[in-house]
């Protein structure tokens, strides 16, 4: 049996606003093995976003379990899950999130900075990285002397330098055109083929096709599609 990586049972979250309850997330379950690769597919506001930042640890529910590589995330205080979150989840935006003064190199070392490794073998573990991604020509480069599909190949480099458990991906190729899309869907595709989970959460049921299971979120219930529709 496959090694279940994350599992989410009866996750709800609500915000209040003006005394009234908005349930933005309503009672999803989700489980996901190691080597998946996962589309959650849904329109804009349907609570994506809600959802990346509950298995990301960085929000937590209203309600529900949320079980992450045998840890349960609510019994978690502030710097446990920090620890989780640096561990076993690597982040992956929209807009890249690059810091403009340093080099491509240099934005790759920086979770090993907060990881404690030392400088000699930062900076080989983030060239090496780099070089799966493609950019071995480029290590020096700041993210403005990079096209965008460069740029959002840096921060999958720097997403998966500490090896987390998980790459989670929102909207990974929102802020690109529809060629480069596709190419960082094609290094998703070797990243999961060398045993890499993802998680990639789009509004294009195209993007989400790259994927081998698709659950679909629609005013925040979760399902997932029958495998070969
Ligand atoms: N901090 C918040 N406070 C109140 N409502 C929120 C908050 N964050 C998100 N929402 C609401 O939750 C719903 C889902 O938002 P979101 O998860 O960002 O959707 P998506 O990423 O699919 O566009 C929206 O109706 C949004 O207005
Ligand atoms: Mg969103």
């Amino acid at each position: 049996m496959a090694e279940q990586i994350l599992k989410m049972t009866g996750i709800s979250k609500s915000y209040f606003l003006g005394g009234e309850e908005q349930m933005v997330l309503k009672n999803i379950d989700l489980s996901i093995n190691k080597g998946d690769f996962a589309a959650i597919l849904g329109p804009s506001g349907s609570g994506k976003s809600t959802l990346m930042n509950m298995i990301g640890c960085l929000d937590t529910p209203t309600e529900g379990e949320y079980t992450l590589s045998q840890q349960k995330v609510q019994e978690l205080d502030e710097k446990e899950l920090a620890a989780i979150r640096n561990k076993e989840i690597g982040f992956v935006f929209q807009q890249f999130h690059l810091l403009p003064r340093l080099s491509a190199r240099h934005n790759v070392e920086l979770p090993l900075i907060y990881a404690g490794v030392r400088e000699k073998e930062r900076e080989q573990r983030a060239t090496e990285m780099l070089s799966r991604v493609g950019l071995e020509g480029k290590m020096e480069h700041r993210p403005n002397q990079l096209s965008g599909g460069q740029q959002q190949r840096v921060a999958i480099a720097r997403a998966m330098v500490t090896e987390p458990t998980i790459l989670l991906a929102d909207e990974p190729t929102g802020a690109l055109d529809q060629k480069t899309g596709q190419q960082i869907m094609e290094l998703f595709h070797q990243l999961n083929r060398e045993g890499k989970s993802i998680i990639m959460i789009t509004h294009d049921a195209e993007i989400a096709k790259n994927a081998k299971r698709i659950f679909r979120i629609l005013d925040g219930l979760l399902t997932e599609e029958e495998a070969g529709c």
